[in-house]
């Protein structure tokens, strides 16, 4: 395979990368794209057939390692070692949080480039990330590592009530438990008696954001600022919410401040190199910034397409720039807030009809910049798997109030039904 996409004219030399799971998640097809597009030679290691991979997924990659799993991370270094034996490569790149440390221990094997595994640690579990967070003199929920009944109980002690356990290593908010009593705690220990080890900690009220960024060396050449409506443990718990997500315009504003003073200075504690980093924060009642968790890759659930349309740039192909070659070519001027509304169906099976649309377009359809909800006929997807739920409306607007409305009648109006 050679690589179709026309190359925007970056490269000095040929640079090869080795792209872990080149096609999965749907959005890493547009990482690898943009890979292609920046002149990278984009040689793609995934569990997907070769006739499975999107056709743009395939326009992109020089070669293609097909592995039998993809998680299983000692199998795929042995494997990927033998296959690039004798071949150079530059970099060794991973955007989906469960490889991010398999391809810190490729590179640490190939003696590339980039964070290594003890860094990328920082960035994988949670009780390491928060000692260094604090270490830097930065706010985080009191915590504790669990790993028996005995543990949980010390550490409940110890924090007190309202509390958090959720698994070390988690994503998705998957098995993570807010407990307000004593009486809770019994079906929690039930519930993730699977879960090898957990974090405990101090349950911090407030509204919920995220500051995410691109970098190079640690520094942001592009930052986002977005709000969770409602938080996203909320959102997960409630199937009858329809989750918003809306991306800040103006992030100087005096609300956000410290929420991204604290991001960048996180930035330093965890040692970040290059690429994208997705942080969640808590703004409490009087107004203080406490970081909630980061990871070194971008945020899912549409969020890089939320930021792309906030500025009207291709953050898919800048990534692949600033990874390939630390240089950020967009404008990151922000000219709208942009709200992304997932939907619920109510009842189960497949869609039978969306009730609301219509009119929701009549009146906002020139702020709508996607619309893919799911259609009659198509089967309900597991809310609790994934954020994308039965799919999702994006608006933007420059003003904030005005787009929170916009968002807020979509999930109101808008009613997908199910059945049968
Ligand atoms: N200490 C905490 N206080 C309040 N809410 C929390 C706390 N820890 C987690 N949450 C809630 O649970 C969600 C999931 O936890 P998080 O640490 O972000 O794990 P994940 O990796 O699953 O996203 C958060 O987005 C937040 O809404
Ligand atoms: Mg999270």
């Amino acid at each position: 395979m050679e690589p179709q996409v026309a190359s925007d004219g970056n490269l000095g030399r040929s640079m090869n990368v080795v792209f872990l799971s080149p096609n999965y998640p749907p959005e890493m097809q547009q990482y690898t794209r943009g890979l292609a597009e920046v002149g990278a030679r984009v040689l793609g290691v995934g569990d997907t057939p070769v006739s499975g991979l999107a056709p743009v997924v395939r326009r992109s990659l020089v070669d293609y390692l097909q592995v039998p799993r993809m998680l299983d991370e000692e199998d795929v270094i042995r494997r990927v070692h033998h296959w690039l034996r004798g071949r150079s490569v530059d970099r060794v790149l991973a955007n989906w949080e469960v490889l991010v440390m398999t391809a810190a221990r490729l590179r640490e094997r190939f003696g590339m480039e980039g964070m290594d595994p003890d860094t990328v640690r920082g960035f994988r579990d949670k009780q390491v990330m928060k000692e260094r967070v604090r270490a830097a003199g930065l706010r985080t929920a009191r915590s504790r590592r669990v790993r028996t009944v005995a543990e949980v109980e010390a550490a409940v002690a110890e924090i007190g009530y309202p509390l958090i356990l959720k698994p070390i290593d988690g994503a998705g908010s998957a098995n993570t438990w807010r407990l307000d009593g004593p009486a809770d705690l019994p079906p929690v220990l039930r519930a993730m008696r699977s879960v090898p080890e957990a974090s405990c900690e101090e349950f911090i009220t407030g509204e919920e954001f995220t500051y995410d960024t691109l970098c190079v060396g640690g520094r942001p050449v592009f930052e986002n600022v977005a709000q969770y409506l409602p938080p996203a443990l909320v959102a997960r718990t409630r199937e009858e919410l329809s989750p918003i997500i809306i991306t800040v315009r103006d992030m100087d504003a005096p609300k956000y401040g410290d929420g991204v003073a604290l991001g960048r200075s996180v930035l330093g504690a965890l040692g970040m190199g290059d690429g994208f980093t997705h942080m969640e924060w808590f703004r409490t009642g009087s107004g203080e910034a406490i970081f909630g968790e980061i990871g070194c890759r971008p945020g899912g659930a549409n969020l890089v397409d939320q930021m792309n349309w906030s500025c009207d740039i291709d953050l898919f192909r800048e990534w692949a720039r600033v990874a390939c070659f630390g240089s950020f070519a967009a404008s990151a001027e922000r000219r709208y807030n942009c709200a992304i509304i997932f939907k619920r169906a109510r009842g189960q099976g497949r869609i039978t009809r969306i009730e609301g649309l219509r009119s929701f377009l009549a009146d906002h359809g020139k702020h709508v910049v996607a619309d893919q909800l799911l259609r009659p006929g198509s089967m309900r997807r597991n809310w609790k798997n994934t954020l994308l739920s039965d799919g999702f409306l994006a608006v933007r607007h420059p003003d904030w109030d005005t787009t929170r409305r916009i968002a807020e009648e979509a999930a109101e109006r808008v009613v997908l039904h199910a059945g049968g």
